[in-house]
């Protein structure tokens, strides 16, 4: 125990004793994406950083705003990277995160600076992704469903127990897609839509992507989800097909925040002007990450969905990233299908 105590402090020592005197230290980091970009994005930062440790933990959008907003007073995370937009604007409006101007501001769509200034620059857009599903077509094939191509047909009776989407408490897809429904139906109409949808839902899952990862694997038929999220299925070789729905559809801004009170601020710094640079997003194909990356220079990966091809609805961000909107959508949503689905 004693030698143990004692080669730890040596290396400690050793390490401290490597690093320079500014920037150095931890960074820890909630990702808010795919597992397999988030362990990419914390790698590439330590190479170019080798100062710095970034201690990373991957939440769902949902969980990462209830874990910030309950840290408040002793916030235990610098910086919050990806996710959906909704709940990073309402940290921003509950003044949970920090306002900060990048230098690489200027670099970005217009989309992602206008997401920085209608927050008071607590947030910015990183990448964008609009919302769809992917089927499995062996599992469709066989059992001889039709193709849905509407919201509406996702309610056909035969695909009762197939489909999967994921909890819009934890999960900013689900969110979206709850909020986007709104937008095309009318908040009364989608519940009823969302209550017949409910028939055919075998699961509430906690992350967003989950649903088509069940859907490639063949432990469901289709999956709710953004649809660059199927694609990669797709990429991986699964028989997965990717459709935005007739109506319309709803998309994200994924974003970047820092946290109000962050104990790292400088290095949440150095993070955020790196995670906007066009080198860093034009990697992030390479974990199978197909957004549309929001600094201007960034390479659009082939597979990505296009935002012209997609009937996409105006989507309203600042009224659904509303703390009080979410609040009073999420209880409804408790009430009407959490309940009935349990
Ligand atoms: C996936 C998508 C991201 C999205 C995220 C939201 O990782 O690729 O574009 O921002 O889901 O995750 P959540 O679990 O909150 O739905």
């Amino acid at each position: 125990m004693k030698t143990k105590t004692l080669s730890l402090m040596l290396f400690a020592g050793t390490a401290l004793g490597a690093l320079p005197a500014q920037a150095a230290g931890d960074l820890n980091l909630i990702c808010s994406a795919d597992v397999v970009i988030c362990e990419q994005m914390k790698g590439d930062f330590e190479k170019a950083h080798s100062d710095i440790k970034v201690n990373m933990v991957r939440l769902s959008s949902g969980e990462t705003y209830a874990k910030v907003r309950a840290e408040a007073r002793n916030p235990k995370t610098d910086i919050w990277w990806a996710g959906t937009g909704d709940p990073h604007l309402q940290a921003a409006s509950e003044n949970l995160t920090l306002e900060y101007k990048s230098p690489k501001l200027d670099e970005l769509n217009d989309w992602a600076k206008k997401q920085a200034e209608s927050s008071g620059y607590k947030t910015v857009g990183v990448y964008a992704g609009a919302l769809g599903w992917g089927y499995n077509t062996e599992i469709f094939k066989t059992k001889g469903y039709k193709e849905p191509v509407c919201w509406a047909d996702l309610l056909a009776p035969e695909l009762k127990g197939e489909i999967q989407i994921a909890n819009p408490n934890s999960s900013g897809t689900a969110y979206t897609a709850l909020a986007s429904l709104v937008q095309i139906m009318g908040e009364d109409q989608a519940f009823d839509y969302l209550k017949k949808l409910n028939g055919n839902i075998s699961q509430y899952t906690k992350s967003g992507s989950a649903p088509v990862k069940a859907a490639a694997r063949g432990e469901t038929a289709l999956g709710i989800v953004f649809v660059h999220d199927a694609v990669a299925q797709t990429a991986e070789g699964f028989p997965v097909k990717s459709i935005t729905p007739c109506e319309g559809t709803g998309y994200e801004i994924g974003s970047m925040s820092i946290i109000k009170g962050a104990r790292n601020l400088e290095n949440a710094k150095v993070w955020y002007d790196w995670a906007l640079t066009a080198d860093v997003q034009s990697r992030m194909k390479d974990a199978k990450s197909f957004q549309l990356p929001s600094n201007k220079s960034a390479v659009i990966p082939k597979e990505a969905p296009r935002f012209e091809d997609i009937k996409l609805i105006d989507y309203d961000f600042k009224s659904y990233g509303d703390p009080a909107k979410r609040k009073a959508l999420l209880e409804r949503w408790d009430r009407e299908i959490g309940a009935a689905a349990n």
